[in-house]
């Protein structure tokens, strides 16, 4: 199975639906645009049933195979949603929604799981079912979650999950995956030092919080460094730091400390969590002061499993002809993570060549990785649900 020859003659409309995307950039669950015009698609092609409003604005398809002898029901996901970035790519497909942009790729997974979704509706050459799922809100808004808990398991019955990312700096078109963890949990911590303020040619007269919070910043660090194995994977970054004084003279009252934590096994993470109050807070006694530490999970570990990674891997290396197996894990988050957590199944990621990074507003996804994004879709549902001879 290489690269489908269906899919080089759909590039150009697979391609003109992914710059319309990009050109309509919509954020978080307001994605209902891009929903509609998804939804839309997904009829013209003879998707068998097609449900919108799922997890708020999330799409889902359903395409029957040809046959269906075992019940086998396969999930492939994309996510819709762009970041709030001003994009500088210059591009004539540029963003027309000033500071918004698709500046993560999410409007060529979203094109290349359609173009997916047009060849097996045309096709069905599969035995069981294909549900295609369309996700708002993966930047942090928790879409994923929002499908789950609106019943995508249940109610189209899916048994395995199956999702992609584009990646900079891989060859266009290549793909890499890795067993086990592949993307870190992202929690976020918010810490509020309260001591007391005054007159900054006084300090023996205050509770200096900033004082106080530089130690616990710097303490934070030894975390990671002095209480986690060290061949284990952590991150503790500080990020803002906001006082209620105005003046160069004035000592603040309250500090706020905001962060992230990220982990990729459920030890490290309540490590992290229990770490990060226990310092914050014995710190601030030392001083005199108090810390309030408010920890919030995000989105878990995405967590490959092994037989479907297998699997995964052994499609992409028919579809490009090689796949990464070496790839390190990622200490970004992604939601498919909350899918992974409900049914085995897999990540994968495909390369966009020699662009910046996912983020940056000089990002540019690469039509050219379309071809093989859309087959290994397509060819996850053909190989996993083969019809009989
Ligand atoms: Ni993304």
């Amino acid at each position: 199975m290489p690269v489908k020859n269906r899919f080089a003659e759909l590039l150009p409309e697979i391609t003109a639906w992914r710059r319309d995307f990009h050109e309509n950039p919509e954020l978080l669950y307001e994605v209902h645009r891009t929903a509609g015009k998804v939804a839309e698609l997904l009829r013209s092609f003879g998707v068998d049933e097609v449900t919108e409003g799922v997890g708020r604005t999330g799409v889902v398809g359903v395409i029957r195979g040809r046959s269906d002898s075992a019940g086998r029901v396969i999930g492939l996901r994309a996510d819709m949603d762009a970041l709030p970035i001003r994009e500088i790519t210059g591009a004539e497909y540029a963003s027309k929604t000033p500071g918004v942009m698709h500046a993560c790729g999410h409007d060529g997974h979203t094109a290349m799981l359609l173009g997916a979704a047009k060849y097996l509706a045309e096709t069905r050459n599969f035995d069981g079912t294909a549900v295609v799922i369309f996700q708002p809100a993966e930047e942090g808004g928790g879409g994923g979650l929002a499908m789950v808990e609106d019943g995508l398991v249940s109610r189209w019955g899916i048994q395995e999950f199956y999702g992609m990312h584009n990646m900079p700096g891989y060859p266009t078109g290549s793909f890499a995956i890795r067993e086990g963890a592949m993307m870190a949990a992202a929690d976020q911590f918010d810490i509020v030092v309260t001591g007391k303020g005054g007159h900054a040619a006084k300090p023996h007269e205050t509770i200096d919080t900033t004082l106080v919070s530089a130690q616990i910043i710097v303490a934070l660090q030894s975390i990671v460094s002095r209480n986690i194995d060290p061949l284990k994977n952590a991150v503790v970054s500080v990020c803002v730091v906001e006082t209620d004084s105005k003046a160069h003279n004035v000592i603040p009252q309250v500090v706020k400390l905001k962060g992230t934590a990220r982990s990729l096994d459920p030890d490290v993470r309540d490590q992290l969590e229990e770490g990060i109050a226990r310092v914050a807070e014995n710190i601030a006694a030392a001083f005199g002061a108090k810390a309030d530490v408010q920890y919030e999970r995000g989105y878990p570990v995405t967590m490959n499993h092994p037989e479907q990674t297998g699997f995964a891997a052994e499609v992409a290396r028919q579809v490009a002809g090689a796949v990464n197996l070496d790839m390190q894990p990622m200490m970004g988050g992604e939601d498919f993570s909350y899918m992974l957590n409900e049914r085995p199944g897999a990540y994968i990621f495909v390369g966009n060549g020699d662009t910046a990074m996912v983020h940056h507003p000089a990002y540019d996804f690469d039509d050219n990785a379309i071809p093989a994004g859309s087959s290994w879709y397509a060819g996850m549902v053909e190989a996993r649900m083969p019809v009989s001879a």
